[in-house]
């Protein structure tokens, strides 16, 4: 059979290792695919760049948009990244022309995904996307087909590697956001601008994606509620401990007869489940389906080795003659989805007040809750400084989001109610 002959845009950190593992794994791809896979054709921005290997066998085009001209490339691989520009006109230009494309782009796949699958399947052609989600777990796999037998009811997610890494961090070391975020950075954990990951929206990309995925609906970035970590203290995690839970950055995704709802936020969550004991880099799905139960995916979401793996892996399906929908059923199929909104969710909370250490002033904000319907479960206070700002913690029953923001509201108005309350959602996983 005729080698699967493939053009790489973007030689960086996933690029090299895609690189790497086709040149070292030559043989045990060919065996595993029944035919060779070739690289063809490489470009990224600076062609004089070092990247620490050999590039020299590999033809370098100077615009990767050339790469649709070249009738004998089977397969473009998209690793620039960015939801917009370059990534996107490669990636539509290539399918139009007939071409299978690969890409590790959550920001393309969550925001143009639907339109991009649309071309793929008119043109007959597959758009595969594993590395976008959870780098080198093999979740859009195991979602599309180990689960495939089930109707989803749920997936979570611990989908981003630095926000895992300084929760973690911050829960062993006792130290603040700002200053392990600065760690994190020195590690290469962080980017140097790191708003995408700490404030959600990195985690929020391959959320949409999976929730497209798993209930058959077009996934919708902009319904999704996102927040980071960003505001979660060092107390908030003291607290969450003392009260049997750890601090993570949940994406979640539920389907239930009021539709589908999907929000990333950071949550509490038992000390002692599954997910819970995923640290430091790692990231985890966790699949909940009507006949196969509960299961959790677990692994590296990042870094080159990984990711390339995954980027590869969608090549062999390629080289193997593999073909499915994008999203796993066809375009036709997919449906808008009826997005439960924020405010409508219902969860258990965990709220944090800072107050000044006075008689009636938890009477006060007891009064709130109860005017909301809001039901206290545990209450936490340490210690007396009469005078002096001190934290109460409360958790709640479950409560529908919405009216819990409004009784925080009027809350933090109350004159001794001094910084901003926090409240973190409870997750019983
Ligand atoms: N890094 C990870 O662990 C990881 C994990 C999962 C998914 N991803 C996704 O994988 C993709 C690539 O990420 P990365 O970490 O490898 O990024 P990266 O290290 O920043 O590499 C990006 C590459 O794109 C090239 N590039 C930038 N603008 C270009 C243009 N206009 N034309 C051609 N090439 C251009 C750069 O060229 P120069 O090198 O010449 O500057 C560089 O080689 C992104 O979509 C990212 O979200 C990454």
């Amino acid at each position: 059979m005729n080698a699967l002959k493939i053009g790489i845009a973007g030689l960086g950190t996933v690029g090299i290792g895609v690189v790497k593992i086709i040149s070292q794994h030559s043989d045990l791809l060919e065996k595993r695919c029944g035919r060779k896979i070739e690289i063809c054709a490489i470009n990224a921005k600076s062609r004089k760049k070092d990247r620490g290997i050999d590039l020299s066998p590999y033809h370098w085009v100077n615009d990767c948009k050339d790469f649709v001209n070249i009738d004998e490339l089977d397969v473009v691989v998209e690793l620039i990244g960015g939801s917009e520009g370059v990534a996107k006109e490669l990636v539509k230009e290539s399918l139009l022309k007939g071409k299978h494309v690969v890409t590790a782009n959550k920001a393309l796949m969550a925001h143009h995904g639907v339109e991009l699958a649309a071309i793929a399947e008119e043109r007959g052609v597959s758009l595969r996307y594993e590395a976008a989600v959870a780098g080198g777990i093999p979740v859009i796999k195991a979602i599309d087909e180990g689960f495939a037998a089930n109707d989803i009811n749920a997936v979570y997610g611990i989908l981003n590697g630095t926000c895992n890494y300084i929760l973690t961090e911050m829960r062993e070391t006792g130290r603040d956001f700002s200053d392990v975020l600065k760690d994190a950075q020195n590690l290469g954990y962080a980017e140097a601008d790191p708003t995408f990951d700490v404030e959600g929206v990195d985690a929020a990309h391959k959320l949409a994606i999976l929730s497209g995925l798993s209930f058959g609906v077009k996934p919708d970035f902009e319904k999704l509620s996102i927040s980071g970590i960003s505001s979660v203290t060092s107390d908030d995690i003291k607290f969450a401990g003392e009260l049997g839970y750890k601090i993570k950055l949940l994406g979640i995704t539920r389907c239930s007869d009021k539709g589908i709802e999907q929000s990333v936020e950071p949550c509490l969550v038992p000390k002692n489940s599954a997910i819970a004991s995923v640290e430091g880099v790692f990231n985890a799905v966790y699949v909940d389906g009507d006949f196969v139960d509960k299961g959790l995916l677990v692994g590296r979401g990042a870094g080159e080795g990984p990711t390339a793996s995954s980027v590869v892996a969608d090549i062999i399906d390629i080289a193997r003659g593999f073909n499915k929908p994008t999203f796993g059923v066809p375009i036709k199929s997919l449906k808008d989805a009826l997005w439960v909104n924020g405010d409508d969710i219902i969860a258990c909370n965990y709220l944090r007040f800072v107050v000044i250490d006075q008689s009636g002033v938890i009477a006060d904000v007891a009064a709130i809750l109860k005017k909301y319907d809001i039901s206290v479960e545990s209450f936490i206070q340490r210690g007396r400084d009469p005078g002096q700002p001190v934290s109460i913690v409360m958790t709640t029953h479950e409560a529908k989001q919405g009216d819990l923001k409004k009784a925080v509201k009027e809350i933090s108005q109350i004159k001794e109610v001094k910084e901003t309350p926090h409240v973190i959602r409870i997750e019983h996983l």
